[in-house]
């Protein structure tokens, strides 16, 4: 089913208080706008047109590939449409309206809204019963429960604002239809601006075949104000908890455990409490982390245990069996199978050897204030505790690397390296220490 994706997105979203776009806000670590994005096109959106202001290189910076549409002057949801209008590839197929800031609707929603228009409607609104409808536009009904009109919360009276049948934004409707309409909707009302929820009276005096669906509150939800932004992203991590146990993870108190949207948890992962998975991340089978990491664009091999306290940054890979423990970094990191790391160590810019084992406390000093450089680990090579290793360097295969060594040079495979002071003794030192500061009547 072909249908064009109309996302506005040119609000200036004064009541974020943000110098970045509203729709560049996360929900579950992804923008809002891809959220939409998303949804439209897993729908089956043969084209995405967002609507952006003027002067958001911040929008379209981010958007790449996806020629936007302009409206210079924020006049209206109904201006901002008409603004799109130009550029649409494809004018005779039905157009569904969405917002940059109701970043929840599924695409089966999507779906659903624009196959009344393919079955004979010329625009269907998308609406939901609010538990709390301040904001947002009334649906007013007929008799019969046909939709005939739209009126927005700034020009409710009274009366009209108890309805909690609420307008959701969205709407599909016939391309023609709808233009021809939004051209003889004046901006009358308080606010001056064209509405597009004006053309459901004026297609319904027109004669229009108008109707009405509703959605899950959950999916229609828009976010206006940072405590809104707050409310989609418990909702949005609801969903994402369930998803994740639908398909075979187990988490452990759930709501404790924060997840990104493109979060990907194979069968038979366990998650304690408290755990934060941000944007990028791929736990394989069978992992377990433990309470109160943190990790990000990663890769989790098959049967890795992390944690607790571990953190995982960006560009760490770790093969099957990794063992990470607690309060141990890795940034840009690859470990082989069965590598372990138990406490307390950073491991950045590294290549970790099958089965290396890298003792408490050790450090790749990989960066000199300049550029970061790269520590390589062999297979089977045991790192002492409290080891710095200055980057770039070497650590063989087989090799051994004394407690508390600095190590700043290659260490050959199978060799032992120790770079530490050397141990001395004065046979009853302590002894005479103590009694020379003995005092006399002490
Ligand atoms: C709008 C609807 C309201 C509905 C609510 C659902 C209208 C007139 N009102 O109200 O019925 O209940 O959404 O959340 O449609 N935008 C532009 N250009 C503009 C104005 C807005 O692109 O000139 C964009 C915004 O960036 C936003 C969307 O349109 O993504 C909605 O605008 P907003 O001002 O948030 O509308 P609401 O007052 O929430
Ligand atoms: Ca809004």
């Amino acid at each position: 089913m072909s249908f064009t994706a109309i996302i506005l997105a040119a609000g200036k979203g004064t009541r974020m208080k943000s110098e970045i776009p509203k729709p560049l806000h996360h929900v579950a670590g992804r923008p809002m706008l891809s959220w939409v994005i998303d949804a439209a096109k897993a729908a089956g959106a043969s084209q995405i047109l967002p609507v952006i202001g003027h002067e958001s290189a911040q929008l379209e910076d981010w958007l790449g590939d996806i020629k936007p549409a302009y409206q210079t002057e924020q006049l209206g949801t109904g201006h901002a449409v008409l603004a799109a209008e130009h550029m649409l590839e494809k004018p005779a197929v039905p157009v569904i309206i969405l917002f940059g800031d109701t970043p929840l609707i599924t695409a089966d929603t999507i779906k659903r809204t624009v196959t009344h228009i393919k079955n004979g409607a010329d625009i269907c609104a998308l609406g939901f019963e609010a538990s709390n409808p301040a904001g947002y536009g009334r649906f007013i009904l007929d008799d019969s429960g046909r939709l005939v009109q739209i009126i927005e919360d700034s020009e409710c009276s009274e009366a009209e604002r108890q309805i909690t049948f609420v307008n959701g934004g969205i709407l599909a409707a016939r391309a023609p239809a709808l233009f021809s309409l939004l051209r003889s909707v004046k901006p009358a009302n308080s606010k001056g601006e064209i509405f597009l929820t004006d053309v459901i009276a004026e297609g319904h005096a027109a004669g229009l075949n108008i109707t009405s669906d509703k959605a899950p509150q959950t999916e229609l939800l828009g976010v206006n104000s940072r405590a809104q932004l707050a409310e989609l992203d418990a909702i949005a991590q609801q969903r994402l908890r369930n998803s994740a146990m639908d398909a075979g993870a187990t988490l452990v108190a759930p709501e404790t455990i924060f997840l990104s949207a493109d979060t990907i948890l194979e069968t038979d992962v366990i998650i304690e409490p408290n755990v934060v998975i941000g944007p990028g991340v791929h736990i394989a089978t069978g992992s377990h982390i433990k309470s109160f990491s943190h990790l990000e664009r990663c890769y989790v091999g098959t049967c890795c245990v992390i944690g607790p306290y571990a953190r995982l940054r960006p560009g760490t890979h770790l093969e099957d069996g990794v063992k990470i423990g607690n309060f141990v970094e890795t940034k840009n990191a690859r470990f082989e199978a069965g590598a372990k790391a138990n406490h307390l160590s950073y491991i950045g810019d590294a290549d970790v050897g099958a089965a290396a084992n890298i003792g408490a406390g050790t450090i790749t000093c990989n960066y000199d204030g300049f550029g970061k450089h790269k520590t390589e680990i062999g297979d089977g090579a045991f790192i002492g505790s409290n080891s710095a290793l200055v980057a770039p360097v070497r650590i063989g295969d087989g090799a051994i690397v004394g407690a508390g060594s600095t190590i700043t040079k290659a260490v050959d495979d199978n060799a032992i390296a120790t770079a530490r002071g050397r141990q001395s003794q004065i046979t009853d030192g302590a002894k005479q220490f103590r009694a020379k500061r003995k005092k006399p009547n002490g």
